[in-house]
């Protein structure tokens, strides 16, 4: 074991638990006789244990359904920047990978290397959202990307019990790209993804961990939009799902109104949210990441709440879902968030 004390082990158990929704207290009344009177009468809903065990016999199907099936995560903004969430979604990985499915990593960073830059006295210029990256933005997007973000997951992985190994598009051929516009310099745009390295680290359990990286057919290295990098990758790996965690509560009809979450939508609608000015900013990529991936087979998009602990979890492995679901075209069952049958709607 590499904890560091058992007082710090046990003070960072009661941490995690804290943040984790469990109130420990619950197990202070769970006698033989309660637990025996809640299993037979299910007299007691709120009993904590009893509580517990129907969340893992409610996963039961979604795990079946999606056992052996890739899922292609985005990891980015609050879920990345609060030690917390990043220690608390490094351990959900792991967790996914260990009910037999596949999770795949691609990180984004673009605070990060608008910090770097800072420090380094540059200014951070974008053009339609996309980072203009000059030869010596881009060994800073590559130093940040790779060399910083990309270690912290793997070790936050490797903390939470899991095995993973980072990378970039640079890697054995992942992701070649052509530039996308000369104004923009080294922003790259995908033309190819040859997912044969991550199809080997799958096989072998670990959770490949993607910097939005790629490189031409000399070698030259590119900037790519992570929430891009995503759809692209999920559709060359047939994922089942492609799941955006971002710092909303998913896509609102009104950004303005935190209370217009839409729990579904399909591609025809985020394309007309697109065309109407409905979206802005960075939700543009994310939306189109979304329906590009719809459009390679993926199963379904997912915007999600990353300020939301566990919120991969209760997407793939709970009856109701959060955040938006994107689907090609409307499935049956109610939207989520109105009872059931997100999960099995997809
Ligand atoms: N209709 C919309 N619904 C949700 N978010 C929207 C919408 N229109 C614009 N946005 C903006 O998109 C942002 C998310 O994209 P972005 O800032 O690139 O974050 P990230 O890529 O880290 O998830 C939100 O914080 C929000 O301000
Ligand atoms: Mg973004």
């Amino acid at each position: 074991m590499t904890g560091p004390s058992p007082a710090a082990d046990s003070a960072a158990a009661a941490a995690s638990d804290a943040s984790h929704g469990f109130e420990p207290a619950g197990f202070e009344t769970a006698t033989t006789e309660r637990l025996l009177a809640s299993e037979t009468a299910e007299a007691s809903p709120d009993f904590e244990p009893q509580r517990r065990a129907r969340a893992l016999v409610e996963a039961l199907p979604h795990i079946q359904r999606f056992s052996g099936s890739v899922v292609v995560v985005k990891y980015g903004g609050s879920a990345m920047t609060d030690p917390a969430l990043a220690a608390s979604f490094a351990r959900d990985m792991v967790l996914v990978n260990a009910v037999g499915l596949r999770a795949v990593v691609v990180h984004g960073g673009g605070p990060q290397i608008g910090e770097q830059l800072a420090r380094m006295g540059r200014q951070s210029e974008f053009r339609d959202g996309l980072r203009v990256t000059d030869a010596e933005t881009l060994e800073v997007v590559r130093m940040v990307l790779v060399g910083k973000i990309g270690r912290d997951i793997v070790g936050a992985v490797g903390a939470g019990g899991g095995a993973a190994v980072g990378l970039s598009g640079e890697d054995a051929g992942l992701v070649k790209v052509v530039p996308r516009d000369p104004a923009l310099g080294f922003v790259g745009d995908i033309t190819a993804v040859d997912p044969t390295i991550i199809e080997q680290l799958l096989v072998e359990g670990t959770v490949p961990v993607v910097a939005p990286i790629g490189a031409d057919t000399s070698g030259q290295a590119y900037n790519i939009n992570a929430d891009t990098m995503a759809a692209a990758l999920a559709g060359a790996l047939g994922a089942a799902k492609v799941v955006y965690l971002t710092d909303v509560a998913g896509l609102l009809a009104d950004v303005s109104d935190a209370s217009s979450l839409l729990g579904r939508a399909t591609a025809s609608d985020v394309e007309a949210m697109i065309v109407s000015g409905a979206l802005s900013g960075g939700m543009i990529p994310k939306a189109r990441a979304c329906v590009d991936a719809l459009s390679r087979g993926v199963g379904s998009a997912h915007i999600l709440d990353g300020r939301i602990p566990h919120c991969v979890l209760l997407e793939l492995f709970t009856d109701a879902g959060i955040g938006t679901m994107i689907t090609r075209q409307d499935g049956p069952g109610p939207a989520h968030g109105q009872g059931t049958g997100q999960g099995a709607s997809a």
